[in-house]
Formats: structure tokens, C-alpha cells, sequence
């Protein structure tokens, strides 16, 4: 990784740049006129960029950059203000105050639309293995307005942890969180998530581990949460009951720890 801002970058860009590469010990760039084909080909390994309105990261391997876009996000917040339907929200049991443990952040869409549903009373903090997405996308949730006040306030009350799932589940007080999620990678590749392709070549493909659904149930207070390709072989191995949905590749499934939950 290094570090760099776009060509037009104002002062406290290249403070922020130079404070990154300080954080994460990795070169600082100056960007001066070279084309982002330019720095990836005379480098040959991925570029964070500061710019004026947004931090993206770019893969020699990727054609487009990963960045902070809460546009799945807005759209399933709009439908949710109409008295919509969403499939997470129904798995999940979301409802005003919870908490929330989502341990694998990526884009942040599921943690936006548990932070939008659980309100201001409510909790989310969303794990990220990979550091550089991790910051990306807090900077976005923390600056990115959609001109909604409390779609926008949601994704500010969003905690950020860079960490290792398994790790962080190990340091929690058992029934601490009222609701614990995973989605991990898929194992195939499912046409419905294109704009997640940037991502890929980022994001940490760790399968889900006996341990982290152990820790999970022990975490959560009201249920785990899986979602997975509607065939994956996760959902029996560790326990998960899977709810099908016509004509869907994707499923949610659950392990309720309360009895009577369903
Ligand atoms: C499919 S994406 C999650 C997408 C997310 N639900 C959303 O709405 O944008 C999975 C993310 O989990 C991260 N991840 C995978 N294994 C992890 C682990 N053990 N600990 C923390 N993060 C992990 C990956 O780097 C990736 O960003």
C-alpha cells in the first residue's frame, strides 16, 4: 500500500495523506501530475487516495476503485421510511434500541440499515478485518451526506473496529450484544453483488469458523445471523436455520439463543 491525494488535493489532504502513511508505516506519494495508471503500474500495489470529497483505494488488478457509496444503503432506508420490507431487518429482528455486532463491515450497508433501524437508542459497532477499507469507509460514514438528517446521523453512530472478528468476539461479555452478524465472503460469485467487485480484491476471505459462530451465540443475546448464498453448506454446519425466500441466490439464517424465538 501507499499513500497519496489527487492532483488538486487542498493543504489538509496532503496533512491527512502524510498522517496515514505515519499510522500505517507504508510510503506517502506525492501526487504531483502522475496519472493514477502511472503511480499503479511504476508501484504495482494498491494506492489509497485523499481527495477533496471522498478516499478511495485503488487495486493494480481492479479497473474501479473502492470507495464509500451508500447508495444500496439509501435505497433500503427509502423503502424502509414507506413501510417496506427488508429481508436483513426481518432475519434480524431489528427493532428500535438494539444492539448491534456486525462482524464484517465491508461497504457498511447492513450496519447503515441495523444503525437506521435500532435509532438513536440503539448500538452498532461493525468489524473490518482489512484496515484501508476500514478507514475508507469510516471517513465516508462519517462525512458522506445524503441529505437525510437521520439516514446520515445513522451511519455517524456507526463504531468502526478494525479487527479480526474471532479476536474481538474472544474480549466481549457474554449476551453484550442483542444481535450478532456475519456475512463473509460467498464462496461463488453471485452476479446480484457487481457493485461490490472492488471489494474483492481487498477484502479478507477468512471462511467462518466453528470458533466465531461459538463466540457469536455466546456474544448475542436474541440471535446470530447469517447471510449466505441460498445453497451454502454454512448455514447447516454451524447450526444455522435458513430462511428461504423465492427466487433468491441469497439467504438469511439464524441460531436463536432465546427459546421461543423464532
Ligand atoms: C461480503 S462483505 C460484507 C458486506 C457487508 N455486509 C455490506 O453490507 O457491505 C465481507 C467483509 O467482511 C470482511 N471480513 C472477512 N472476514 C473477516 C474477519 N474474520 N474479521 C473481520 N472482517 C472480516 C471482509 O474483508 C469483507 O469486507
Amino acid at each position: 500500500m501507499i499513500i497519496t491525494t489527487s492532483k488538486q488535493a487542498k493543504g489538509n489532504k496532503v496533512q491527512r495523506a502524510q498522517y496515514l502513511a505515519d499510522k500505517w508505516e507504508v510510503p506517502f506519494v506525492i501526487r504531483k501530475k502522475a496519472s493514477m495508471k502511472a503511480l499503479l503500474r511504476e508501484w504495482n500495489q494498491p494506492v489509497y487516495v485523499v481527495e477533496n470529497d471522498t478516499e478511495k483505494i485503488y487495486h493494480p488488478d481492479e479497473e474501479h476503485p473502492f470507495y464509500f457509496h451508500p447508495s444500496m444503503a439509501w435505497l433500503r432506508a427509502k423503502r424502509l421510511l414507506n413501510n417496506e420490507r427488508d429481508t436483513f431487518v426481518e432475519a434480524a429482528g431489528l427493532q428500535e434500541g438494539m444492539s448491534v455486532l456486525d462482524c464484517t463491515m465491508g461497504l457498511a450497508s447492513d450496519s447503515i440499515i441495523a444503525s437506521f433501524s435500532a435509532g438513536e437508542k440503539g448500538k452498532v459497532t461493525a468489524l473490518e478485518g482489512n484496515r484501508y477499507m476500514a478507514e475508507a469507509v469510516t471517513w465516508g460514514l462519517k462525512e458522506w451526506k445524503s441529505g437525510n438528517e437521520s439516514f446520515d446521523e445513522a451511519c455517524q453512530r456507526i463504531n468502526v473496529v478494525v479487527s479480526d472478528h474471532v479476536t474481538f468476539l474472544q474480549k466481549q461479555q457474554s449476551d453484550s450484544f442483542d444481535i450478532v452478524y456475519f456475512d463473509p465472503m460467498f464462496h461463488e460469485t453471485i452476479d446480484a453483488s457487481t457493485h461490490l467487485h472492488p471489494l474483492k480484491k481487498l477484502a479478507w476471505y477468512n471462511d467462518l469458523t466453528a470458533e466465531a459462530v461459538e463466540e457469536g451465540k455466546r456474544v448475542a443475546k436474541e440471535r446470530v445471523v447469517l447471510k449466505d448464498e441460498v445453497h451454502s453448506p454454512r448455514f447447516h454446519l454451524h447450526g444455522f436455520t435458513p430462511r428461504k425466500r423465492k427466487s433468491s441466490k441469497i439467504a438469511f439464517g439464524t441460531i436463536e439463543k432465546k427459546e421461543g424465538n423464532t
